[in-house]
C-alpha cells in the first residue's frame, strides 16, 4: 500500500506509540483487503463501548492508547454503553458501573464525543459522498444507503485507529465500483410498519450475504423504516448497503422476489414466546428518532404502565433533549426514557427480565443469546398496547 512520507514517519514511530499502533492496524487492514492508499475521513464512530460486550482485556489497550497521548483527529462518536447513569446505574451491581465509567473515561481522554448512540446521524448528518470510518453495522448500512456517505463496516479497534490517524484504507465501500448493485430484489410483500421492514432485512441479510442489492417496490419508506431495514440487513448478513427506488439496470443481474410469507416467517421465527406476558417492552433499537419519540408519546398519553411490566424507550441524549415534551409524557405513564444505552448491550438478565417484547427485528434476533430472554416481535402500536393500560 502506498504511504506518504508523513504516514511512513507515523508508521516508524516518530509520532509516538499510539499513532504508530493505530497506523499499523490501518496498514495491515489495507494490505489484507487490497487498499491502495489511505484516504482522509470526516468522522469516525466507535462500537464496543458497553462493558458487557467489551470485557476486561481491551480496557487496558484503551488505557495504554490514552496514556500514550492517543488523540482522535476527527469527530469521533461512541456507541451505547451498558447502563444509563440515572435508572439502570441504581439497579445494577456497582462493579459493572465502575468498569463502564472506566471505559468511558479512556475514550474521553482520547477526545471522543460521548454521544453514546447507534444513530450518530441524528446528532450530525454526514455529507453525501464523504468518507467515514463507522463501526456500528446498522449505522453503516444507513449511512451508505440512505445518507449517501461512504463507509466500510469497521470493527471497534479499526474505527478507533482511523479516528486517531484521521484516515482509513480505500478498499471496499470507499470505491465506487463496489457500491454498484449486483442483485435485484423485487418486493411483492406488503410492508405495513417498521417491524415488517425489520423482518424484511432479516430475511434479505441471509440471502444477500455481502451482495449490494437494488430493492424495487418498497412502499411507505419513512427514514425510520429504512433504519429498521438497515439494522436488520446488517444483523444476518454482510451487505453494507442497498439501493432503493428505481435503479438503472446496466447489466443483467440475478433477481429474487420477496413475498408476504417470507416477511411473516421472519417475524414468527423471531417471536419465541408470542403468547407470553412480557417483563419488558422495549422501543428504541436502533435508537429512537424525534419522530418515533412523538409516536410513542402519543400512544402513551393518558395511559399507565401495567403492574409487573417494565417499559423502556431508548435513544441518544441528543434526541432525549430535543424531544423533552415527549419524554415527560412517556415518563408520566411510568415508562423510562433511557439515554445512551439499549437492552441488548445492557444486563437485563440481572434485572430478572426473561421475556422482551420489541418492535425491533435486530433486538429480537439478539435477545435470546445476548439477553438470555424470550422474545415477542410486534409493531410499536402492539408493543404499547401490551405495556400500557387505561
Ligand atoms: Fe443500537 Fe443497541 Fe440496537 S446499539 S442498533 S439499540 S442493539
Amino acid at each position: 500500500m502506498y504511504l506518504t512520507r508523513e504516514e511512513e514517519r507515523i508508521l516508524d514511530g516518530e509520532c509516538g506509540w499510539a499513532n504508530q499502533t493505530c497506523m499499523k492496524i490501518l496498514v495491515r487492514l489495507g494490505e489484507l483487503f487490497n487498499g491502495r492508499r489511505l484516504i482522509p475521513i470526516s468522522t469516525a464512530h466507535v462500537s464496543g463501548i458497553s462493558y458487557k460486550t467489551l470485557g476486561d482485556a481491551p480496557i487496558e489497550f484503551l488505557r495504554a492508547l490514552a496514556d500514550a497521548n492517543g488523540k482522535v483527529k476527527v469527530k469521533t462518536t461512541l456507541n451505547p454503553q451498558g447502563l444509563d447513569p440515572e435508572y439502570l446505574a441504581k439497579r445494577l451491581p456497582n462493579n459493572l458501573c465502575q468498569k463502564q465509567l472506566d471505559i468511558l473515561e479512556q475514550f474521553e481522554r482520547m477526545g471522543s464525543t460521548p454521544s453514546l448512540t447507534c444513530t450518530p446521524y441524528h446528532l450530525e448528518k454526514p455529507d453525501r459522498g464523504s468518507h467515514l470510518a463507522w463501526a456500528e453495522s446498522s449505522a453503516v448500512v444507513y449511512a451508505n444507503s440512505v445518507l449517501g456517505a461512504w463507509t466500510n463496516r469497521e470493527g471497534g479497534p479499526s474505527a478507533l485507529a482511523a479516528a486517531i490517524v484521521g484516515k482509513t484504507p480505500d478498499y471496499g465501500m470507499h470505491r465506487a465500483a463496489n457500491r454498484q448493485p449486483s442483485i435485484l430484489v423485487n418486493i411483492e410483500a406488503e410492508l405495513q410498519n417498521e417491524t415488517d421492514f425489520g423482518a424484511l432485512g432479516i430475511h434479505l441479510g441471509k440471502l444477500l450475504r455481502d451482495k449490494v442489492p437494488a430493492i424495487q417496490g418498497l412502499q411507505k419508506t419513512s427514514k425510520d423504516s429504512l433504519k429498521q431495514l438497515s439494522a436488520a440487513i446488517a444483523t444476518t448478513g454482510m451487505a453494507n448497503m442497498f439501493h432503493c427506488g428505481t435503479c438503472p439496470r446496466e447489466k443483467k443481474m440475478e433477481e429474487i422476489t420477496v413475498e408476504d410469507k417470507d416477511v411473516r416467517r421472519a417475524i414468527d421465527e423471531l417471536s419465541t414466546a408470542p403468547s407470553k406476558k412480557p417483563d419488558l417492552v422495549f422501543i428504541g433499537c436502533p435508537h429512537c428518532s424525534v419522530d418515533e419519540m412523538k409516536q410513542v408519546a402519543k400512544l402513551a398519553r393518558g395511559k399507565k404502565v401495567k403492574p409487573g411490566t417494565e417499559f423502556w424507550v431508548c435513544t441518544s441524549n441528543h434526541v432525549r433533549e430535543a424531544a423533552g415534551d415527549c419524554v415527560r409524557e412517556i415518563e408520566k405513564s411510568g415508562g423510562h426514557v433511557l439515554a445512551g444505552v439499549c437492552t441488548v448491550v445492557s444486563w437485563t438478565e440481572k434485572l430478572g427480565i426473561q421475556t422482551i417484547m420489541t418492535n425491533s427485528a435486530k433486538t429480537a434476533y439478539y435477545a435470546p443469546n445476548l439477553s438470555k430472554a424470550e422474545t415477542i416481535l410486534s409493531p410499536m402500536k402492539e408493543c404499547l398496547k401490551a405495556a400500557l393500560q387505561g
